[in-house]
């Protein structure tokens, strides 16, 4: 019955989204508009940068001006990166587990040394469909798509990178749109209640409601945009989900496609940082009426901090 319900709720899930999230979504929105963008002068940090989406918006921002902060963990790949940018604006490889707050707060306290970042992109994420714990004991999944952003952003606040000029775009799915924000399955407690796919829905779903959160800091603040890039061929997807892959290789998006959005939020900074973009487009964020009853995004900013303190706690 479980599983004839699951089925029923992928049905209904890819016939809502099976268009706007393909690349003939992106071709009825954006099309060939093209970007004209100058961010020379800023100074940009992208998470995840060295592949898929992150890798195209890093190198967009480059071509466009910008310095980019490219933060992943392979050397190799992010050597790569900063030969392959194309002016005027440049890639600093910053080498860093984005899983390990540590690790997190080591990076940012460096780069925030440097000056004030003018758009920094939380997109780094990954699906786990094997449960593991970091060595901070913290589920990698949610180390790495949720806890880590809310500790790279509190580290750069306190050490005074992100100010009122600076833009927020995280890297959402339009998975969350299954997800009613839970905070009793952001981190399951064992291998055996873990379920990669849920768990990667909250995740994206709590993106959603910290963005909202960090818009009603106030003047002073940083302002913030929640995207998500529609579904995009990328080595994230080939690795995580090679069955959905095969099912829709043909209407996958490139990554450049993926990337648009985030590149075009930067660019425009729209008045509002309410729902969630897509295609240059802002969509509400709930498809279904059921994702309206989830947690408010003040508890999920207390467990947040908590989780954060724990993480801390182990490692020490
Ligand atoms: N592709 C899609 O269709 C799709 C759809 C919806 C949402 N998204 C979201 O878009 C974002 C990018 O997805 P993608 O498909 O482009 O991902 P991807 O191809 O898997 O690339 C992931 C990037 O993150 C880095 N990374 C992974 N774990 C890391 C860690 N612990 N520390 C530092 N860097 C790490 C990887 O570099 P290293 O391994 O070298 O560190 C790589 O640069 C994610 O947030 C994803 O959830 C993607």
């Amino acid at each position: 019955m479980g599983g004839m319900i699951k089925a029923l709720g992928a049905a209904i899930f890819y016939a809502r989204f099976a268009r706007p999230f393909s690349r003939l979504g992106f071709k009825r929105r954006v099309g060939d508009a093209g970007l004209q963008a100058d961010f020379s002068g800023q100074r940009w940090l992208v998470t995840g940068a060295t592949g898929g989406i992150g890798r195209a918006i890093a190198l967009g921002a480059a071509a466009r001006g910008a310095t980019v902060l490219a933060f992943a963990r392979d050397a190799r790949k992010l050597a790569a990166l900063e030969s392959e940018a194309r002016g005027p604006g440049k890639v600093v490889p910053v080498a860093v587990d984005l899983s390990l707050m540590h690790d997190i707060r080591r990076a940012a306290a460096q780069v925030a040394g440097e000056g004030a970042i003018d758009v920094l992109v939380h997109n780094v994420g990954v699906m786990c469909h094997e449960f593991a714990r970091t060595a901070e004991g913290v589920e990698q999944g949610l180390a790495t798509n949720l806890l880590g952003h809310w500790v790279l952003d509190g580290a750069l606040r306190e050490g005074g990178a992100l100010t009122a000029g600076s833009a927020i775009i995280s890297m959402s799915s339009g998975g969350m749109y299954g997800a009613a924000l839970d905070l009793a399955v952001l981190e399951a407690a064992d291998a055996g209640t873990h379920d990669g796919f849920l768990a990667y829905a909250q995740h994206k779903r709590a993106q959603v409601a910290l963005t909202h959160y960090w818009n009603r800091q106030g003047p002073g603040a940083p302002r913030a945009w929640v995207m998500h890039p529609g579904w995009v061929d990328t080595d994230g997807v080939r690795t995580a989900l090679p069955g959905f892959r095969k099912l829709f290789r043909a209407l996958l998006r490139n990554a450049g496609e993926g990337a648009d959005t985030a590149l075009w939020l930067a660019a425009t900074r729209p008045a509002t940082g309410e729902g969630i973009w897509l295609d240059r487009h802002r969509d509400d964020e709930h498809a279904f009426g059921f994702t309206r009853q989830g947690a408010a995004d003040e508890a999920l900013v207390a467990w947040l901090e908590q989780r954060a303190l724990g993480a801390a706690g182990r490692r020490g």
